[in-house]
This record gives structure tokens, sequence and C-alpha cells, in this order.
């Protein structure tokens, strides 16, 4: 059976994987309360279609940072990706750059940032930025990433420690030995990370995207930092278990910044509804995680390339259905919360 939507390419990645690879991606922290609360808040908020508006022509595309995307969906970044598919980011960048899109490289990554941006060149892409308590490791990263032509660092600020994932120590996690990691989480991550290393990050003259926040009180601080954009996210549920949804902390965020810088969101967003829900509460696009890469578990790069493409297709018939024609069109009075 062909996929149609990206909960089928959960269940063939589930297939094809081993256990410790899946429960790898599939797992979030502690309970998994916050993991499961993320699909479940993104199913409460309810559109609110307006109708007899002429949808003849619908417009998925957007700008993010000023570069041009086909759909208000993005990469996030994923690690060891090698773990899913032998062509591991290499593939993704190519699926991304062919779906008109941009894709975050992490920096835990089982390529380096030189050999991924040679993969798709002429694509839009940014890097992921962990901090390692060897500044020099970073500082290398970026480096390659400034000279590669990744064109925003994105600082993900939710891992001063590695949340505990339970299914991760179950199935005997570990890093297999023919991998390499670009910058490995698992040892050498810096929880001295403060807001003093943004003004480092910053210093590259990329603008700098902070990832993982979910209160309006750090995102002012990150607008004030100069944050070009920040990623309202939880990390798909996999640090601190007990957080609201990402979702659910989306209004508040983008209320407080007013426009000061771009608001994007991601955990949890599998289906076309979930973007227009992130659009009409603030959000500018989204990431999408697991989607991505169970596409690239079960039919690599043209699976992730096909998810993608299910998934603009329906932004574009959930807009029509909405009763919008562009992506600007979606509004707060779209969506409404209900228990
Ligand atoms: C297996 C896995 C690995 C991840 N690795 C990284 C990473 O290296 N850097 C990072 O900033 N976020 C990482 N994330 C978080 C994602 O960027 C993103 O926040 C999350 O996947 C969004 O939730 P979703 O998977 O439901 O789309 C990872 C997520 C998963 C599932």
């Amino acid at each position: 059976m062909e996929p149609l939507n990206a909960f089928d390419f959960e269940a063939l990645a589930q297939e094809r994987l081993d256990d410790m690879a899946w429960e790898y991606f599939r797992g979030g922290a502690g309970d998994e309360s916050t993991l499961r609360d993320n699909r479940a808040a993104l199913e409460r908020w309810k559109l609110q279609p307006r109708v007899l508006v002429d949808v003849t022509d619908v417009d998925t595309s957007t700008t993010v940072l000023g570069t041009p995307v086909t759909a208000p969906v993005l990469v996030a970044p994923v690690a060891l990706q090698k773990l899913a598919h032998p062509e591991g980011e290499a593939a993704t960048a190519r699926a991304a750059a062919a779906a008109g899109t941009i894709m975050v490289l992490s920096t835990s990554a089982t390529m380096r940032p030189q050999p991924v941006a040679a993969a798709a060149p002429d694509a839009p892409r940014w890097f992921q930025v962990y901090v390692f308590r060897d500044r020099g490791v970073t500082q290398a990263l970026i480096d390659e990433a400034c000279a590669s032509g990744y064109s925003a660092l994105v600082l993900t600020v939710d891992v001063p420690t590695v949340g505990r994932r339970e299914g991760a120590l179950r199935t005997g996690f570990h890093v297999p030995d023919e991998l390499e990691v670009a910058g490995d989480i698992f040892e050498s991550i810096d929880p001295g990370v403060s807001w003093r290393d943004v003004d480092w990050i910053a210093g590259h003259g990329l603008p700098v995207v902070i990832k993982g926040i979910l209160t309006p009180e750090d995102a002012v601080v990150a607008a004030e930092h100069g944050a070009a954009g920040i990623v309202v996210s939880n990390h798909g549920g996999r640090q601190l278990d007990g957080v609201p949804a990402s979702i659910d902390a989306l209004p508040r965020v983008a209320e407080a910044l007013d426009g000061r810088c771009e608001v994007l969101l991601d955990s949890g967003v599998r289906r076309g509804v979930d973007v227009l829900r992130a659009l009409a509460l603030g959000a500018r696009a989204v990431l999408v995680g697991r989607a991505v890469v169970y596409a690239l578990a079960a039919a690599g790069e043209e699976g992730v390339l096909t998810m993608l493409q299910l998934l603009r297709e329906e932004v574009e018939l959930g807009l029509r259905l909405l009763g919008c024609t562009s992506v600007e069109q979606v509004t707060r009075e779209h969506v409404r919360w209900s228990a």
C-alpha cells in the first residue's frame, strides 16, 4: 500500500527499524505525557472555516527569514539519520531541496555540514547548534557550516542535559560503531550554556534562531538578544516531561513577541491541519522531526520527498476548506480551543 500520510510512513518505519533505532526515534522523556499531549493538544484546537470564499487559486508558499519555501513546513534537526537509512542526512537534504523547503541539519548528525551541503548544493539550509564543554568542537562545526553556505544558526536551548528516555534505556541505546557523529550530545554537552553564548553564536554574522522556547518571558529575552526567530518547541516531548504541548504554549509566546521576530513551532506536527492550527496561533511555519525521519527509514530520499509533498498538499486542501487562499490569510479567528 502506498503511504497516504505521515502516519503511514510511521507504521512502515516501525516495521523496517530494529527495536533500538525505532525506540530512539519514537521515544519521549519520563512518562511521555508531553509526547502524547503534543498530538492531543493539536487536536483540541478546532478549525473555524469560513465559507463562500473564492478558493480557486490557493498558494501555500511563504518565506521564512526571507527565504522562499513552497509551504510553511521545514525539516527539523534530527540527530543520527544514518540510523534510519544508510544515506542519512544527505538523502534528507536532497528531498528537502526537491520539495522546496529548508532543512535544518543537526549538530549530532551522522554527516558533517560540508558533505550534507554538497548533497544539495543549491538548496537553503540552516545549521543547528549544541554547545559543548569544549567550545572548539562547536566552533569548528559552526565554521564549517558558515563556509558551506548554511544561512542561519539554530541554537537549541532545551538541552542543558539530555532528557531521560526510558525506552532508549530499555533497548540498550548506543551509537553503532560504524556511525560517526559530528558532535555527540551524549558525551559532552555543556550544562553551563547561557544567554552569553547567544551573543557568541550571533557573532558569526548569520541570523540566529533560538529553538526550544515555551514561555513568553524567554521569547522576549531571545528577541532582546537579537534572535531573528524562535522555535516554540518541547523537543518533541524528549526533554522535560510535563511541559505543555508546544501548540498550547504558542499563543502567549506569539502575543508577547508581537512580531519582534519570526515564530516557528514544532512537536507533534503530522498533518496539514496541524500546520494551519500553528499558523492561526501565530507561527510563521512549522518544523517536522519524526515525520521526516520515519519517511527516511521507510523509503529513503523518495520517502521524505513524498511525505513533504503530501504535507504540502494537505496544507493546500486545508487552506481551501478553511476559506483561505494564502497562508497569510490564516488568523486567530480560524481556531478555537475546545476541551
Ligand atoms: C530522534 C530525534 C532526534 C532529535 N535530534 C535533535 C537534534 O539533534 N537537535 C535538535 O535541536 N533537536 C533534535 N530533535 C528535536 C526535533 O528537532 C524537533 O524539535 C522534534 O522532533 C519535533 O517533534 P516531532 O518529532 O513530533 O515533529 C530530535 C528529535 C527526534 C525525534
